[in-house]
């Protein structure tokens, strides 16, 4: 009797006693627990080479709503844009509607958004993209909408439930925004406290750190959980601008910020030099006065030769010819997507002409020619000073050309319009 007791009604109390103490928790608690924090190596495998995807900021701005995104998502598939591996779609800022501080709940704006963004994060997950969001570590974003400031754990944790799978994570309105210390530990502190939220969800999301550099995001980026971080101010749709706070910079500013940063970028985290604008024309939201073929160009060769993240910032609609040569060079591309990760240097620099090196895997070499003056130069650039192996002859195969083109022996001798980069893939040649 005593046996049976021990074998049935003890096992039995534990059951209840195991169902009415599960029963006392919420589902939302049974789901908090559910999800396993993912581990700081999981988290550096969601971005082993640069992201890339389209954002709606340049092209939209403040009139991004649903419709814009789900069409958006159709000619991405349509236009080869996805297959050659522009991936994520990103709302960027005015997505948000009124924030419930008494729920601590962040609605979103249901009259540009009416069927909500998880059924808009389902559709783009339909179409095999992946989804981006926004948000801000202040009390507002920069465009005055709800921000995370002291509510990272439920945002983080609403975005994972909406099946986001990147976060673009502003720094308006932080405690010293405004202030002129540039305190870095307050901005490690912010990001930390979102990357540690994201990191609790158990959902992989890309994080992307927009501090935009004063507060050297490269040096404590990757800590924090971050897989790219802006290094400078919005790009605007211009090649030269200098860099002033909170203004929009040019195309070659940008080019500028990025030297010297090369030792931090890597597979899993990234410097970022901003969205493209290439195919902007001067249209859509954040203007800028235009750039010519060969500058935008420019950023493309560049923006692959730094292995930065490749964010579209045009409309992908009516893309012209042009537009679309740039943004689906599958050369370039695989430049930016090279496996060893490297961001190019400047080796050589004399007359307004410089030349960037790039290590690629497999041996190979590329090596870009960036002409800054107003008009066409050509330059001869013996093998060495571009701290190639004087003794090795190379195959030099020109990616906006798509052939392999003639070089003297020991040498580089290129003509380049004004403001316009050539690019060359270089294969050892064996003897
Ligand atoms: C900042 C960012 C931009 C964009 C806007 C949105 O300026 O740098 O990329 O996200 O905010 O308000």
């Amino acid at each position: 009797m005593t046996r049976l007791i021990k074998k049935t009604i003890f096992p039995g109390i534990i059951l209840v006693f195991l169902l009415t103490t599960q029963g006392c928790k919420s589902a939302g608690d049974m789901k908090k627990e559910a999800a396993q924090p993912l581990s700081q190596s999981e988290l550096l495998t969601l971005a082993q080479t640069p992201p890339m995807g389209w954002n709606s900021w340049n092209p939209f701005g403040k009139n991004v709503n649903e419709q814009v995104i789900r069409e958006t998502a159709d000619i991405m598939v349509s236009s080869g844009l996805k297959d050659a591996g522009y991936t994520y779609i990103v709302i960027d800022d005015y997505w948000q509607g009124t924030r419930d501080s008494a729920a601590g709940k962040l609605n979103f704006n249901s009259e540009r958004f009416p069927s909500g963004i998880k059924a808009l994060a389902d559709y783009v997950h339909s179409k095999g993209l992946k989804f981006g969001i926004y948000s801000d570590a202040g009390t507002l974003t920069c465009g005055d909408q709800p921000a995370s400031f002291g509510y990272e754990e439920n945002d983080a944790r609403m975005f994972a439930e909406w099946g986001v799978d990147y976060l673009k994570y502003d720094y308006c309105y932080c405690p010293d925004y405004g202030s002129e210390n540039n305190d870095y530990k307050m901005a490690i502190a912010r990001y930390q406290t979102m990357g540690n939220a994201l990191k609790a969800t158990g959902r992989p999301i890309v994080y992307s750190i927009c501090e935009w550099g004063p507060r050297s995001p490269w040096l404590w980026g990757k800590e924090v959980g971050g897989h790219l971080w802006r290094v400078s101010y919005d790009v605007g749709d211009k090649w030269d601008e200098p860099r002033n706070e909170h203004s929009q910079i040019g195309i070659l500013t940008a080019i500028d910020v990025m030297c010297d940063l090369e030792r931090f970028s890597g597979p899993g985290a990234w410097n970022d030099p901003d969205m493209l604008v290439i195919g902007l024309k001067n249209s859509g939201y954040i203007k800028g006065g235009g750039c010519t073929p060969e500058e935008y160009r420019t950023q493309m060769s560049m923006w692959c030769m730094f292995s930065a993240p490749l964010m579209l910032g045009c409309p992908v609609s009516n893309m012209m010819d042009e537009t679309k040569s740039i943004l689906l060079n599958k050369d370039i591309i695989a430049i930016d997507q090279d496996p060893l990760g490297k961001q190019a240097f400047r080796v050589w620099r004399k007359d307004g002409v410089e030349a960037w090196k790039k290590a690629l895997s497999n041996g190979k070499i590329a090596m870009a020619f960036l002409n800054r003056n107003s008009k066409e130069t050509t330059v001869s650039v013996p093998q060495e000073q571009l701290e190639l192996d004087e003794k090795t002859s190379y195959e030099a195969y020109d990616v906006w050309l798509h052939k392999t083109v003639k070089q003297p022996a020991s040498s580089m001798q290129v003509t380049i319009k004004s403001h316009e980069t050539l690019v060359f893939v270089l294969s050892p040649l064996t003897k």
